[in-house]
């Protein structure tokens, strides 16, 4: 099987897919992700400490897409990497965003642990 990555596309590309996204909320500290499965279903928005240190956030079956939200500081976005490890901790590549995106895992894959960033 080849390594999986996940896609870093472009903003322009993504509007229409965040428009889609599931609703969510914002504090100072969290980054929000929610998994869209390939059947279109998607799970609730959860919380992962923005600190650097990898989290385990199963999703349990294969996703197609990942929902990232970067911490809201009561202005603006903070601009955010996170970071998607298979359960096997094999790395499914990265992403750096500073708004809500919707990101597609290409190819699908199970994810295992999440470690997100900002400086
Ligand atoms: C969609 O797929 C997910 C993950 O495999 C599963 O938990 C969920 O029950 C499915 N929903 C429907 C409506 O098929
Ligand atoms: C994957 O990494 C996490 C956190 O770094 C660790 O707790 C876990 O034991 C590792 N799992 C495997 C299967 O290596």
């Amino acid at each position: 099987m080849r390594s999986s990555a996940i896609i870093v596309a472009a903003a322009a590309t993504l509007a229409g897919l965040a428009s889609a996204s599931p609703a969510h909320k914002f504090d100072k500290h969290a980054t929000h992700i929610a998994y869209t499965y390939p059947n279109g279903t998607f799970t609730k928005p959860f919380d992962v400490v923005t600190n650097g240190k990898a989290q385990q956030l199963p999703s349990n079956n294969i996703v197609s897409e990942v929902f990232v939200a970067p911490p809201f500081d009561g202005r603006r976005y903070v601009l955010t990497s996170c970071s998607f490890q298979a359960p096997s901790n094999k790395s499914l590549g990265a992403v750096s965003i500073r708004k809500p995106t919707t990101v597609p895992v290409n190819p699908p894959a199970a994810i295992g642990y999440v470690t997100c960033n900002s400086n």
